[in-house]
């Protein structure tokens, strides 16, 4: 018994047991002697062999119960794994907050059915201007704003050129070329939005940079009103900004719409204008071979950085080009 309970492993335990039942053991012996025994013996002997075989088995059974425990834990312990151990972390990016801020107003406009659209960042004259009733007389065509693009080539491939380019190409001022593009690929009525980056040649400061970013939207349909594009404004504003955000529309001018405005809104003590808009002018609309008596639209072109700025109070423009990741992993 002592060595069966003192077995350290399955082969001990076995061994144990032989020794108590195997053919040359003490039991097997008297087991033997049994039929030999005197008939009032018998009795008493037999009953006294079952008894510690019993008791031998359940010694056996109980060391093999410790023996699996102790088996089990052992495995358990061998195969463990630290889950609290921390993993290495990798460093994810993420989305700039400008392409954030354009996402999630395209967002605002396509719940309202609108669809998304984009044209190249150098433009010929045509589209950036003369198509938008801009002639060439026009302020904004000056020199000390628009970046022209010499596209003479440097290595004589003339790689980085336009393909439609037969006359002055330049970094579009504005995304209002892309309205034109549009007109001229497909039919109203259109409900687009025209997210994209756009060049001025300007000294960079607190609230000007040579590039920066619009979100132009153009709809063309029939019976389109001044009331539509001032209740699409105040809706996409109340669902950009959330309640509580004052904003109003105060005239204005842009060579291709008539009448014109400019969107305004109330943050900390004056009015911040983060948009043009207007009804489509019926000369755009006739450049690109629409009828003015069948086709009415509204633009506008909202200034991204200015909406990011009043959104998540940044006072400076330029935070948002200086890369400083301190700055940018605010916005995740
Ligand atoms: N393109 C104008 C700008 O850059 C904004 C604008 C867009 C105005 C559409 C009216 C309609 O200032």
């Amino acid at each position: 018994m002592e060595e069966i309970e003192r077995a350290g492993d399955f082969e001990a335990l076995d061994a144990a047991r032989s020794t108590v039942f195997g053919r040359k053991s003490r039991l097997t012996e008297i087991r033997r002697g049994l039929a030999e025994a005197p008939p009032d013996v018998k009795p008493v002997l037999g009953k006294a062999l079952g008894e510690a075989n019993r008791r031998v088995e359940t010694a056996c059974d109980a060391r093999r119960a410790v023996l699996d425990l102790a088996r089990e834990a052992e495995m358990l312990e061998r195969e463990r794994l630290d889950l609290t151990l921390p993993g290495r972390r990798m460093r994810h990016g993420h989305r700039h907050v400008i392409t954030r801020v354009i996402r999630e107003m395209c967002d605002v406009f396509l719940s309202m059915g609108y669809r998304v659209a984009s044209g190249p960042e150098v433009e010929t004259e045509w589209y950036n201007f003369e198509a938008l009733n801009i002639p060439a007389w026009h302020p904004a065509r000056s020199e000390m704003d628009t970046l022209y693009v010499d596209t003479s080539g440097t290595d004589g491939t003339g790689a980085d050129r336009v393909p439609d380019a037969t006359e002055a190409t330049l970094l579009r001022t504005h995304t209002s070329p892309v309205q034109v593009r549009l007109m001229e690929s497909t039919q109203p009525p259109l409900y687009h939005v025209m997210p994209g980056r756009v060049f001025r040649n300007e000294t960079q400061d607190a609230t000007h940079s040579a590039q920066f970013h619009q979100v132009e939207g153009l709809v063309v349909d029939s019976d389109v009103t001044f009331g539509d594009m001032a209740g699409t404004i105040e809706h996409f504003c109340h669902e950009y900004f959330g309640p509580g955000y004052d904003i109003r529309l105060f005239p204005d001018f842009f060579p291709f719409t008539e009448p014109s405005a400019g969107l305004e809104v109330w943050w900390e003590d004056k009015w911040l204008e983060i948009a043009g808009l207007g009804m489509v002018d019926p000369n755009v609309l006739r450049n690109v071979g629409f009828d003015p008596e069948t086709w009415q639209g509204f633009a506008f072109g909202f200034g991204v950085e200015r909406v990011a700025m009043l959104r998540y109070g940044i006072d400076d423009i330029r935070t948002f080009y200086n890369n400083d990741v301190r700055f940018l992993e605010q916005f995740v």
